[in-house]
């Protein structure tokens, strides 16, 4: 087989950049090491950029988007039992962000590209990249047993975090920074309308609590906990108990329903540099982690594959490969300002435990100045709901 761009993963980052290379009439084969269900059920993100959201729109995968997303003008913060809005709409010239779900994205964009006929490989088993510092890389392969050889210019690695791509890449040409938090997050999903319009970040003694959303009969719920905790220790009356007490404000109840889903997820920052590898490109998680606080995994994944398919348009209309050489360098600046946010949310909201009295009063104060200042407020909204691209 032979294609103009392989790419490896169909997560967010591998399919947007498939269609965006479509609609520049580059050839690409996209594959994947699990299966069309496994991808399209799996529970992650929920947030998305106002930037996310046009270029669904762009790309005509919006449809479903703008008739079943929850566009919310704002978040609230809350903190000593009282709830402070900071309201995104009026401090960012009017943008906002929309919830829907990360597997949601996943079928729209699977159903474009199947609907015009390109090929997405499910069930790939034993990817291995080839080559990358020549001329022509190939990507090998075995589809139901079978040995399969895919020769292309240019491979896209977008097979997140734990994929095959980054570790191909010779050790010494890497710089990685790392940093992992001392707690993670318990999510759960629960059959129960949520409690409020909008996202609430709590900041609670106990540790963070998270109320979002999925629709409006369905709520997506986090706590704070042990990096490592044992899901097995959280029957479901102990994950609302505690959800209530986190949550807990003046004048307002947490509505209870049945848990769906449960699980907990590490939280760690990570960037490696550079993003790129003779013909190899890495995108979205591959490349690098957030802890979720910011809700920027995903939209720092689509930001990526824009870039690269400006990139590649480039080379393939002109032959010119300037930008495709900038590739690392211009992602990079984006990721690193969505790094410091999402460190800061992070920073700002848990409590550590390695923090004394004066940590807490410190992060109380700072929260403070966030709800009341609006150079502060500012700030956080114009990071919330997405940079501008470069
Ligand atoms: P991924 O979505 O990971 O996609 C990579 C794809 O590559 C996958 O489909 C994978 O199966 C495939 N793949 C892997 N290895 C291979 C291989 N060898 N060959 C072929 N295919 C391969 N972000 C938030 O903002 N909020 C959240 O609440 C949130 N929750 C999360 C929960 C979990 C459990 C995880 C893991 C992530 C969460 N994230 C969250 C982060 C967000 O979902 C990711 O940043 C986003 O999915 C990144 O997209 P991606 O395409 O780069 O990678
Ligand atoms: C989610 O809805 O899953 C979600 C929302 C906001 C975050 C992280 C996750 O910061």
């Amino acid at each position: 087989m032979k294609t103009q761009v392989g790419i490896i993963g169909a997560g967010p980052a591998g399919l947007f950049l498939a269609l965006l290379l479509q609609r520049l009439g580059i050839e690409s084969v996209v594959l994947e090491a699990h299966t069309r269900n496994y991808v399209e059920e799996r529970v992650r993100a929920g947030v998305l950029e106002y930037g996310t959201v046009e270029l669904m729109h762009e790309l005509g995968v919006g449809e479903r988007l703008r008739r079943q997303g929850l566009e919310h003008g704002g978040i609230e913060l809350r903190f000593g039992g009282a709830g402070h809005r900071i309201d995104f709409r009026e401090l960012t010239g009017g943008k906002c962000v929309t919830i829907y779900a990360q597997h949601e994205v996943i079928k729209d964009l699977i159903a474009a590209r199947l609907a015009a006929n390109r090929p997405i490989l499910f069930a790939a088993e034993n990817v291995s990249v080839h080559g990358l510092d020549g001329e022509r890389p190939t990507i090998q392969f075995q589809m139901n047993g079978a040995p399969e050889k895919l020769e292309c210019d240019f491979v896209a690695g977008c097979d997140g975090f734990h994929g095959v791509c980054r570790p191909s890449i010779p050790a010494n040409a890497l710089t990685i920074y790392d940093r992992e938090y001392p707690f993670g997050w318990l999510g759960i999903l629960a059959q129960a309308p949520p409690s409020s319009h909008e996202l609430i970040y709590a900041y609670h003694e106990r540790g963070f609590a998270l109320l979002s959303m999925r629709s409006p009969e369905i709520s997506r719920l986090y706590l704070q906990c042990e990096p490592d905790e044992h899901i097995a220790g959280w029957p479901d009356e102990r994950i609302w108990e505690e959800l209530h007490k986190r949550l807990a404000a003046d004048g307002w109840k947490l509505t209870e329903g049945a848990i769906m889903q449960k699980g907990v997820t590490g939280m760690r920052s990570f960037v490696t540099e550079p993003m790129q590898f003779g013909k190899l490109f890495l995108a979205g998680d591959a490349a690098h982690i957030v802890p979720p606080t910011g809700a920027k995994g995903l939209n720092l994944a689509v930001a990526d594959v824009r870039v690269l398919s400006r990139a590649l348009g480039e080379f393939y209309a002109s032959g010119k490969t300037g930008l495709l050489a900038r590739y690392s360098d211009i992602c990079l600046r984006r990721v690193w300002k969505v790094q410091r946010f999402s460190w800061w949310m992070t920073s700002l909201l848990h409590r550590f435990p390695d923090g004394n009295p004066f940590d807490r009063r410190r992060q109380l104060a700072e929260l403070d100045y966030v709800t009341s200042s609006r150079a502060a407020a500012q700030t956080l909204a114009e990071n919330y709901v997405g940079l501008p691209m470069e």
